[in-house]
């Protein structure tokens, strides 16, 4: 990957900020309040006094869920301009939030949010955001170094076999069930095993379609297992009801498809 393709990278997220902050507000947009904020604090498990660090935090709504609990956070992410206004959304708990901004794609930047002798987080997170990140194992093997012994790592990501790559198709089918006309869910896939980039929108009406990073599941977990992770929890949550009554194909509806997976990984 380019430098010139990791700017544009970038170029794309700090002109989508403002659009992505209205739209999700202090709590973030529903899909993370309803079903990935849930199972990754499930997950994170905090405990009080704890460090956090959050890779990717864009308005910086998970990082202020998780100061509730209470933890210290640092909450990095490489778009400056979703750092100013996570800032500015920061009200309560405001000093245990220590935002900065950091490209996940470069190790040693992130290496200095650590102690000198590393091992400074008992918990690092990183929430819907390695789809979009041209390589991840900069960011493993530092948040490999990062993370204390016995500490952990949970990442949200786009669900790379139902929600992930061009050549996924959402579909209503309807059938005549014995009588009754009912509406089928469901998720056309075309293309999975090769890893592939593209551009999409994440939010429909965004200024800047962005650049997508599909990985199969083996290549996905195939970089934290080199890299020295084992995984020890696993959801793959779904919507219980209808969120978006007006869209059709809205995610909420594909009930037994889930959009989103959520991993925890601990150092081997
Ligand atoms: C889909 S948004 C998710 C934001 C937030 N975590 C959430 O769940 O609402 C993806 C975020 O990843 C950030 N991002 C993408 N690539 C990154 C990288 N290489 N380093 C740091 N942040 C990155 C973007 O700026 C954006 O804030």
């Amino acid at each position: 990957m380019t430098d010139n393709i990791q700017r544009e990278i970038r170029d794309i997220w700090n002109q989508n900020a403002a659009f992505w902050d209205q739209r999700g507000g202090d709590n973030g947009l529903i899909m993370q309040r309803t079903l990935i904020d849930p199972s990754m604090e499930r997950l994170l498990d905090l405990k009080p006094g704890e460090r956090l660090l959050e890779i990717a935090c864009g308005n910086g709504a998970f990082a202020r869920r998780m100061a509730q609990h209470p933890v210290n956070i640092v909450a990095c992410d490489f778009a400056a301009a979703f750092i100013e206004l996570a800032k500015a959304r920061t009200t309560e708990n405001r000093e245990r939030i220590d935002y900065r901004v950091i490209d996940a794609n470069d190790q040693a930047a992130l290496l200095t949010l650590g102690t000198p002798s590393g091992e400074s987080f008992d918990a690092v997170c990183c929430s819907m955001a390695i789809m979009d990140m041209a390589e991840i194992d900069p960011m493993l093997r530092a948040v490999r170094q990062l993370l204390k012994l016995h500490g952990r790592f949970v990442f949200s990501i786009t669900h790379p076999c139902f929600n992930s790559g061009q050549g996924i198709k959402r579909v209503i089918e309807q059938e005549d069930k014995d009588g009754e006309i009912i509406d089928v869910y469901a998720i056309k896939i075309s293309n999975y095993a090769t890893p592939t980039s593209y551009k999409g929108l994440g939010i429909i009406g965004q200024p800047a379609a962005q650049f997508y990073f599909h990985r199969p599941l083996n290549v996905l977990f195939g970089a934290c297992f080199r890299t020295g992770f084992v995984i020890d929890a696993l959801e793959e949550p779904t919507f219980e009801s209808s969120v978006n009554p007006n869209r059709p194909l809205s995610w909420d509806n594909y009930r037994e498809i889930p959009p989103v997976l959520i991993a925890r990984l601990r150092i081997a």
